[in-house]
């Protein structure tokens, strides 16, 4: 590929996933031995390089928890409250680990009610028992509620059920190996963790223990957490919403602009980059589409660059705006600037098969972020919809008048596409669009399809790593023709494959 030159606009054809393969080598890899594993950020690593895409069809806890399990990473929709967006990052930081530091409690006054609405929104099964002071003076779980009358629930109280006698727990500290030992021999599912005190500092769960053997490449912070991102904008509140990210515990914040190659983003990151409130976040930058913007948000301490502008299935930018590189020239372009600084870059949009990963690995993204591929998962907000017997889940664009408009409730995301000022829904200029795609079952099952056809990838070009990947990777540019050879042809398709779906 030769090099974009604004100076000499017509010297340079914008190449996407379509207009490329990658040619085939020698190779002795078996595609089960290939190595996934890449860099999302200077500082956190992925087993799979698969990212899900802040938008309020794709990502909220539950997306997040499987990718997260998967060994990806899913980054929470900001077209929320700042409060309500920080709850997503919580319940995604309370679901799995190894030692909760700061598990969920109650006290012994409230009602078995209260209690049952709190477990039921947490999706646990029990809770430590505290009082004013942290202490621990008890512990209920489902066991002690079997019992007792739906009907009394209003009435009885936390004190009147739960177990406070003989209850066992371990000092901070504590080894997995005596934890897992303990609960063993007392065959209880919880086990509170106390200081000399007797204050609760933590705990430890069976089902913790269960959920790290099933997902062993699953995404995690030092702490034995899934590991969780969530995007801001660079607008309004957008600070004090990036405060109460971090305080929930959100591993990285990308801020998550149409076009970062903006002032106002770079001040953003550079505030964000200097504030200790957030040592230990990392911090991303988005979007660029061009070396200048990707060496932008180099310059001003991005921890990654997120690279994409128009590529989306629901974008309009590019026919409304005119604007736009296609994707995989805008990856390769962005990485000139990403590369010699050793920042990760995010290949955010556009792919729409497995195939697409490594063209995007290898013209210079270290991981990619998916929307319309992750839209029909079982684990995307939004309820099943059915038309003519077909299963269907709604995906737009987070610039569709559905997204930035009034019309269902406040929107958070018009600042994206610098609409903040636009007070009335009939002047709002959408660059996207409304739909739905086919639904796909688990993400788990997405994730095998996806990270299976990379796999493959890996073995025709002989890599058995991603940077040997991105190292030996070489293209060969086609035509309509080599592109519609590539699709299956004559002959209609009588069976659904798992990972091919007609366009
Ligand atoms: P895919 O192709 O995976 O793309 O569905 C998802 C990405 O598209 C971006 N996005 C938008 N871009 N108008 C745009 O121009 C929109 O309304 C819009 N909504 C999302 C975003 O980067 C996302 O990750």
């Amino acid at each position: 590929m030769g090099t974009l030159d604004e100076n000499d606009p017509f010297g340079y054809i914008g190449l996407t996933y379509d207009d490329v393969l990658l040619l085939p080598g020698e190779t002795d890899v078996i595609p089960s031995e290939a190595d996934t594993r890449t860099k999302l950020s200077r500082n956190i690593e992925v087993a799979l390089p698969l990212l899900s895409s802040p938008m309020d069809t794709v990502t909220e806890s539950r997306m997040a928890i499987a990718m997260a399990r998967s060994g990806g990473l899913g980054f929470i929709q900001r077209n929320l409250s700042p409060d309500d967006q920080a709850r997503e990052v919580d319940l995604v930081k309370r679901s799995e680990s190894g030692m909760i530091t700061d598990p969920l409690t109650i006290t012994a006054d409230r009602t078995l009610a209260e209690l049952d609405d709190l477990c039921a929104q947490y999706r646990v099964s029990g809770l430590p028992v505290v009082d004013a002071d942290d202490v621990l003076v008890g512990i209920v779980t489902n066991r002690d509620l079997r019992f007792v009358p739906k009907d009394e629930f209003a009435t009885r109280l936390v004190r009147d059920v739960m177990t406070k006698d003989g209850l066992i727990t371990a000092p901070v500290g504590v080894s997995n190996d005596d934890a897992l030992a303990l609960l063993a021999r007392h065959k209880v599912e919880k086990l509170p963790l106390v200081d000399d005190a007797n204050r609760l500092r933590g705990l430890i769960t069976v089902k913790d223990f269960v959920k790290s053997e099933k997902h062993p490449d699953a995404t995690k912070d030092n702490e034995g957490r899934l590991r969780v991102g969530a995007a801001i904008g660079f607008f309004g509140d957008a600070y004090e919403r990036a405060g109460l990210l971090a305080d929930a515990g959100a591993d990285a914040i990308v801020v998550d602009t149409a076009n970062g190659h903006a002032r106002l983003v770079s001040e953003m990151i550079k505030r964000l980059k200097k504030d200790p409130a957030f040592a230990g976040i990392d911090i991303i930058g988005g979007q660029a589409a061009t070396r200048a913007g990707a060496q932008a948000l180099v310059d001003a301490g991005a921890d990654a660059v997120k690279v994409g502008v128009g590529p989306g299935s629901i974008c309009t930018t590019r026919v409304v705006a005119g604007i736009g590189v296609p994707q995989v020239s805008a990856i390769y372009e962005s990485s000139k600037a990403t590369k010699p600084a050793g920042v990760p870059l995010i290949g955010d949009g556009g792919l729409q098969y497995s195939g697409d990963i490594g063209k995007a690995l290898v013209a210079g993204a270290d991981t990619v972020m998916l929307g319309s591929l992750l839209a029909g998962c079982a684990e995307s907000p939004g309820e099943l919809i059915f038309v003519n017997g077909k299963q269907y889940k709604a995906y737009r664009g987070m610039a569709s008048l559905g997204a930035m408009g009034s019309r269902e409730r406040k929107s958070y995301s018009k600042d994206r596409y610098f609409q903040s000022d636009v007070s009335s829904d009939d002047k709002l200029i959408p660059e996207g669009i409304e739909g739905r795609v086919a639904y796909r079952g688990s993400v788990s099952q997405v994730a095998h399809q996806l990270v299976g056809g990379l796999r493959q990838t890996m073995f025709y070009v002989g890599a058995r790593t991603v940077p040997e990947l991105q190292d030996k990777g070489k293209f060969v540019r086609i035509t309509p023709a080599g592109l519609k050879e590539s699709h299956p042809h004559d002959i209609q398709m009588t069976v659904e494959a798992p990972n091919y779906e007609s366009h």
